[in-house]
C-alpha cells in the first residue's frame, strides 16, 4: 500500500502509548479509531487525548479549532470487529508480553480487510514471531514511539525477518506525515537500537540503588549534571512505567543473557504496583509533588 492510500488508522490499546499514538495521528490528519478491552479505558484514553489537546491550545501550539477538529477524528471503540473494519493501518500498542499480543493478532487477521498493514509498537519482543501469527507476515513490522509520543520526534520502524520494503517504506513515510522522525532498524533484535541502550542503564541505575551506593535523587543527579539527559533515569523509569521497562529486561534477559537480568528493585516495584507516574507513584511520589520515594 502506497502512503496517499492510508486514510484510518487503528491504534490497539489507549494506554500511556496507545492514546499518544492517536492524538498524532489525529493531528496528522488522519481518522483514527481507538480500541481498548473496555469502555472504561478507552474512555480513560480518550479524555487524556482531550486535556493534552487542550494544554496544546492552551499553550498556543495549535488552534482551538485545530485541538476540536483533531479530537473530533478520533472515535473510541471496544469491539474489535468495528475497530479495524475500516483501517488501513494498525498500530499495536496493547501490554508488552508475548502472550497477550500474540492473542490479540490471532484475533485481529478474521476482521482486518486484507489490504490492512499491521505495525507493532512493542518495545523489544521479536517483530518476526509476532508476524507469523498473522496471515501477512510481509504486511507486518515495528514502528516504535517514545514516551511521551506527542513530544518525542523519533519513531523506529523495524524489519522483521519477512517484512516487505514496501511495508517499511509505508510505514517510514507514515512517520513522516506524523510529523516524527523514523530511524531504520534492519535486524530484529531485542530492544531494537533506543531499549537495547536505555533500559540497561535503567536497570544500572537501580543495582546502584539495591547495593547502596547511592539513592535514587543522587543517581538521577549524575544522569542529568553529568551525561545531560533530560530527566534521571528514575525519572524516565516512572515516566515510561517501570513494569514496561521490567518488561523490556526480562525478554532481553531471557534471549541474551545474564548481562540483562533485572535488579530486583525493579521488580519489586512491579509487585507492588508502583509503576511510576501512571499510577501515582514509583521511584517518586506524584501526589505528594514528585518527592522521592526511600528504597
Ligand atoms: N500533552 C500536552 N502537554 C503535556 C503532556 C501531553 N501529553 N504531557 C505533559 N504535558 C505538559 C505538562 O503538563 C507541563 O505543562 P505545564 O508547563 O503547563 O505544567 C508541560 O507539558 C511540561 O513540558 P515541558 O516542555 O516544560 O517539559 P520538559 O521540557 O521537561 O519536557 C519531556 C518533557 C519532553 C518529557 C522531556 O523531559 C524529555 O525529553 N524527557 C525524556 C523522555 C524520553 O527519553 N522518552 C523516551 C523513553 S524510552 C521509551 O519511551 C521507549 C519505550 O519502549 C520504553
Amino acid at each position: 500500500m502506497d502512503i496517499d492510500e492510508i486514510n484510518t488508522i487503528t491504534v490497539l490499546g489507549a494506554g500511556n502509548m496507545g492514546h499518544g499514538i492517536a492524538e498524532v495521528a489525529a493531528l496528522a490528519g488522519y481518522t483514527v479509531v481507538l480500541r481498548d478491552i473496555n469502555e472504561e479505558f478507552v474512555q480513560n484514553g480518550y479524555d487524556q487525548i482531550e486535556w493534552s489537546l487542550g494544554k496544546l491550545a492552551e499553550k498556543e501550539q495549535i488552534s482551538e479549532e485545530k485541538a476540536d477538529e483533531t479530537l473530533d477524528r478520533i472515535t473510541p471503540v471496544v469491539p474489535v470487529k468495528e475497530a479495524v473494519a475500516g483501517a488501513d493501518v494498525v498500530i499495536e500498542a496493547v501490554p508488552e508480553v508475548m502472550g497477550i499480543k500474540k492473542e490479540v493478532y490471532a484475533e485481529l487477521e478474521e476482521h482486518a480487510p486484507e489490504r490492512t498493514i499491521f505495525a507493532t509498537n512493542t518495545s523489544s519482543l521479536s517483530i518476526t514471531e509476532l508476524s507469523e501469527v498473522t496471515d501477512r507476515p510481509a504486511q507486518f513490522c515495528g514502528m516504535h514511539f517514545f514516551n511521551p509520543p506527542i513530544r518525542m520526534p523519533l519513531v523506529e520502524v523495524i524489519s522483521g525477518e519477512h517484512s516487505s520494503d514496501e511495508t517499511l517504506d509505508t510505514i517510514e513515510a507514515l512517520a513522516s506525515e506524523m510529523d516524527k522522525t523514523p530511524v531504520r532498524v534492519h535486524k530484529d533484535s531485542p530492544g531494537f537500537i533506543v531499549n537495547r541502550i536505555l533500559v540497561p542503564l535503567m536497570n544500572e541505575a537501580a543495582w546502584i540503588v539495591e547495593d547502596g551506593s547511592a539513592t535514587v535523587a543522587e543517581v538521577d543527579s549524575t544522569t542529568k549534571f553529568d551525561m545531560g539527559l533530560p530527566m534521571g533515569s528514575f525519572e524516565l523509569a516512572d515516566q515510561v512505567g517501570i513494569d514496561v521497562g521490567y518488561h523490556v529486561l526480562d525478554y532481553m534477559h531471557d534471549v541474551l543473557g545474564d548481562a540483562y537480568r533485572p535488579c530486583p528493585l525493579l521488580e519489586s516495584k512491579v509487585d507492588a504496583e508502583e509503576l511510576g507516574k501512571k499510577t501515582g507513584s514509583g521511584f517518586y511520589d506524584y501526589e505528594n509533588g514528585g518527592a522521592e520515594i526511600p528504597s
